[in-house]
């Protein structure tokens, strides 16, 4: 899109922003006047911490319209879900989910149901909600968020539906309301959208351009999160390694990390995701010298195989890829590495896949996210021929779990004896807690509830393969 790199196109104006603030009070008075004991709304939120963090912004709009927050559909006066389309699993869940809505709505007519979304964000998906949920009152893409009070105002006012799906390169709204509910642990976009265009992928089309937020916004922020108490921040952004490009601010991911290293306080930095192609020795010796940012990289490696990461587009090889991995190891010893796989994808042949086995031994990866591939119309993959079937597809995914399982119980009895300082987390099991250590893993361990959202030492005694168990020191 021509002229799109300037600062104020990708940047939503002002005058914009304090539009929808005036929405937000409209829809405050008429709210009132209907629910004199405050309207309750229920958020669901599908996908990737993206998708967490917009809800996050999601909330802190309906809060200042009046909302307040309830845990299930059938208390609700407006029931919202934030939908992920990055596999077609996930979009069956959320058809499954709306049409479990459709009794609850036939009892309490005046309840709003809204979609929103990457899943939203495809035309496909917004006709056949048009069409065949017709007691879907608002649905909107992932580039209409801060004009929510606008678009509640309309579906109120006129009680007919919305339908919001503009396409749009992207936009950054800065100063929207935020409802963070995770206690120490925050959130922190840093960047929106994709360039990437890896073959399989339908974020660059759903998400928009890549586009960074300026490093004094994200500052200011940061320093907010830790004076209010944050303890564990995590930089979000697709590829986060990119950040800086566009607008190009002067400042890359590496000194952004330094910069907010420097901030007083004691707090962890986490980041996510990192893309191999723009992972810099920089950007490693960052991480090494700064003794607030976590010793846990998720690099997401997709396959181990040359011509499968070619035929995704992924712009580096398997060779690449473990000499990075190499040079973190040897500034971090202590560094902990996850990554994302995609099993089956189309072409892939059963040798080329036992690359990928080989891959995650070499590397000897904390925990693994594991895919099998699945099609997304309109990317370049989907109209790739794609021969294997879904039960082979299946084998070697268990294949693939299981080598990952040998490799995480050696890690996990390697950690028994040793003391790690963690944040402590609230846990399900009654007198019991859990700590996340800088390698992002988790330890269960008895302790007093005062604990929560505090450093903690803690020894590890037991190792399953999945789950430490620790006392504190
Ligand atoms: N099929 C399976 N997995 C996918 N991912 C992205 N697109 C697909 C797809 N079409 C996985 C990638 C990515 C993670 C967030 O989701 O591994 O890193
Ligand atoms: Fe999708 Fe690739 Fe962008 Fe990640 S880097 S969001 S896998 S296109």
């Amino acid at each position: 899109m021509s002229g799109y790199s300037e600062k104020n196109q990708i940047f939503i104006p002002p005058a914009e922003l304090e539009k929808q603030v005036k929405f937000t009070s409209l829809v405050h008075t008429m709210l009132a006047s209907r629910y004199p004991d405050s309207p309750k709304a229920f958020v669901h939120t599908y996908g990737c911490q993206g998708n967490v963090s917009d809800s996050e912004k999601i909330k802190g709009q309906l809060k200042k319209m009046g909302y307040s927050f309830v845990d299930s559909p059938e208390d609700a006066d407006l029931v919202l879900f934030n939908t992920c389309a990055v596999r077609e699993h996930a979009e069956d869940r959320v058809f499954g989910n709306v049409g479990a809505l459709k009794p609850i709505k036939e009892k309490k007519k005046d309840m709003l149901i809204v979609l929103c979304g990457c899943m939203m964000q495809q035309k496909h998906i917004a006709d056949r909600i048009k069409r065949s949920y017709p007691y879907v009152n608002l649905v909107f893409g992932t580039f209409a968020i801060h004009r929510l009070p606008e678009m509640l105002y309309t579906v109120l006012s006129r009680g007919k539906r919305v339908f919001e799906i503009e396409e749009n390169a992207g936009t950054i709204a800065e100063g929207l309301p935020t409802e963070r509910d995770r206690g120490a642990k925050a959130w922190l976009p840093i960047m929106y959208g994709c360039n990437n265009f890896c073959s399989y992928c339908i974020v660059p089309y759903v998400r928009g351009r890549e586009r960074s937020r300026l490093p004094e916004d994200i500052l200011a922020e940061a320093r907010e999160l830790v004076a209010s108490g944050a303890k564990d921040i995590t930089l979000l952004g697709q590829n986060v390694n990119s950040y800086g490009k566009n607008p190009d601010c002067g400042v890359n991911f590496a000194s952004l990390i330094r910069q907010i290293n420097d901030i007083e306080g004691d707090f962890v930095i986490r980041f996510m995701t990192s893309h191999p192609k723009d992972c810099t020795y920089e950007l490693l010796d960052a991480m090494a010298e700064c003794k607030k940012v976590a010793r846990h990289l998720h690099l997401p490696v997709q396959s181990g195989n040359n011509r499968v990461l070619a035929e995704m587009n992924r712009k580096y090889t398997r060779e690449q890829y473990l000499d990075l991995i190499a040079y973190a190891k040897k500034r971090m010893p202590d560094l902990s590495l996850t990554s994302d796989i995609i099993v089956g994808f189309p072409g892939e042949t059963y040798e080329e896949f036992l690359d990928t086995v080989s891959l995650i031994k070499e590397v000897g990866y904390t925990s693994l996210f594991t895919f099998i591939y699945s099609k997304r119309e309109g990317t370049k993959a989907a109209s790739m021929p794609d021969p294997v079937s879904y039960k082979e597809k299946s084998k070697w995914f268990k294949e693939l779990c299981d080598a990952q399982e040998e490799i995480a119980a050696r890690r996990t009895a390697s950690m028994v004896g040793k003391t790690y300082r963690v944040l402590v987390e609230p846990n399900d099991r009654e007198g019991w807690l859990t700590g996340r250590t800088s390698g992002n893993i988790s330890i269960d361990f008895e302790g007093d509830a005062a604990l929560i959202g505090q450093f903690a030492e803690i020894e590890v005694t037991e190792a399953k393969t999945w789950i430490l168990y620790g006392k504190k020191k």
